[in-house]
């Protein structure tokens, strides 16, 4: 199997950035614990973040081509605005799993909504960073034909 991570504008900061929010682990170290799993599982693992929508957008148009089997994404502020990312992600036709580190729904109602909900398998919001391992166990089962 393959699978594409990706996280969007700010994700870069985790560890520093709001950490009542956010918690105090780096995306440093989500990549390190989701690249042990992967390599666990026999799984191929690509991470990218960037700040920049059209960076993500260009990612995705390029995973059109690079056989990923699932698409784990945090948009970050993007969940909320964008529908040019959405459009790239259902232009991947990739099976994705939307996750975010807060309580979406706690939180002001700007992040009540989201541009990819609707069309994830699922959302993981308010796990922290155990929310990618956990997005990853169900790839992992997923792709192994375990229940789903
Ligand atoms: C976030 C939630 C978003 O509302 C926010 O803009 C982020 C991070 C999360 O992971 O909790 O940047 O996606």
């Amino acid at each position: 199997g393959k699978v594409l991570v990706l996280n969007g504008p700010n994700l870069n900061l985790l560890g520093q950035r709001e950490p009542h929010l956010y918690g105090a682990t780096t995306l440093a170290d989500i990549d390190r614990a989701l690249a042990e799993r992967a390599e666990r599982a026999g799984i191929v693992l690509e991470t990218f973040q960037s700040n920049h929508e059209g960076a993500l957008i260009e990612r995705l148009h390029a995973a059109r081509d690079e056989a990923f089997d699932f698409l784990i994404i945090n948009p970050a502020a993007f969940t909320h605005t964008s529908i040019a990312l959405r459009d790239a992600v259902l232009a991947s036709d990739l099976s994705f799993i939307e996750v975010h580190l807060s309580n979406v729904h706690a939180r002001e109602p700007f992040r009540h909504h989201s541009y990819f909900s609707d069309k994830a398998i699922g959302t993981i919001t308010g796990l922290g960073a155990q929310g990618y391992l956990l997005a990853f166990d169900y790839v992992i089962a997923a792709l192994s034909d375990n229940l789903d």
